[in-house]
């Protein structure tokens, strides 16, 4: 099953080709590039194989008009304009490789990728489709577009000619009874407020944290359940970026029926001032949102 918009078609097929290529790529790319990126992290060779891959199959495609990652500085001039206008293209934000972290102690990681009809920086209110690829035992991919949530099993063909794709749920919804939470970042690093709306979570769901965005994020579309990047007491904007990361997470958690916030507002609704701004984010079932945006809300 594809998106009805043929941009975003082909965005995900490339998204879905390059899935297994990079997966495979993986083993012989868990060192250190000796590089740095625009958030001041160091960058491991699987992320740049990663980026490479998928910007050379984005730029490619005619109607993706600019193209921005976690390990470009700038956005890339993908043959524009983008806007909203009908002859317009698209522009697509990417982290190619999220939780590349795990890449060392072996566990579960991701590419998350948005496809916003605006400029970048833009706001996830003008997403038209997000989604992300998680690298685990099995290599699946979530799309969110106007049609809702799919997820599909993504493999190489057995005559290893292309990928095989399977729609193993075709309308993902966030489970009315939520069962698990994971939290990034240290305890004593969170603010109070962050402090006790954790401790009143914590008896009533399970722990579940993988240290990979895309990973722990999954758990929640799949148990019901919340993720929060929080803002930190060292970093009152978090961790995670809102280009390719916050966005493109908030909006597939919304289209599933969950709530995603800042703190104090859907994360859809926050203005971008920079490709690779930061922001707090939490993302999962509507109750649980709510309850944190009453704890920690201005
Ligand atoms: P990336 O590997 O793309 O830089 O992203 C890592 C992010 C995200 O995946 C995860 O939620 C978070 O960093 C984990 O951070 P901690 O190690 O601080 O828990
Ligand atoms: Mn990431
Ligand atoms: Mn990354």
């Amino acid at each position: 099953m594809a998106s009805s918009d043929p941009t975003v078609a082909a965005v995900f097929d490339a998204v879905a080709a390059t899935a297994p290529e990079i997966r495979a790529a993986l083993p012989g790319r868990r060192v250190e590039s000796g590089m740095e990126n625009a958030s001041g992290e160091s960058v491991l060779a699987g992320d740049l194989y990663a980026d490479e891959l998928l910007g050379d199959a984005f730029t490619a495609i005619d109607g993706v008009g600019s193209f921005v990652s976690e390990e470009r500085e700038e956005a890339v001039d993908a043959g524009g304009p983008v806007g909203g206008g009908p002859d317009d293209a698209y522009a697509v934000a990417i982290d190619p490789l999220d939780g590349s972290s795990n890449l060392r102690s072996n566990n579960a990681m991701g590419t998350v990728v948005g496809v916003y009809d605006a400029p970048l920086p833009a706001r996830g209110r003008d997403l038209v489709a997000a989604g992300y690829v998680l690298y685990g035992p099995i290599t699946t991919m979530v799309v969110a577009d106007e049609a809702g949530v799919r997820e599909e099993v993504v493999e190489r063909a057995p005559d290893g000619d292309g990928v095989e794709r399977s729609v193993v749920e075709g309308d993902l919804t966030l489970p009315a009874t939520p069962t698990v939470y994971g939290f990034g970042g240290r305890v004593p690093d969170w603010p109070a407020d962050f402090r006790a709306y954790a401790r009143a979570v914590e008896d009533d769901l399970k722990l579940r944290y993988g240290g990979a965005m895309v990973g722990d994020v999954n758990q929640v579309l799949t148990y019901g359940g919340v993720f929060a990047y929080p803002a930190l007491r060292s970093a009152p904007e978090g961790k995670l970026r809102l280009q390719f990361e916050a966005n493109p997470i908030a909006y597939v958690i919304e289209r599933a029926g969950g709530a995603s916030s800042d703190g104090t507002g859907s994360i859809l609704d926050v203005e971008p001032e920079a490709v690779h701004q930061r922001t707090p984010l939490y993302v999962g079932n509507e109750a649980l949102i709510d309850r944190l945006e009453a704890a920690v809300g201005d």
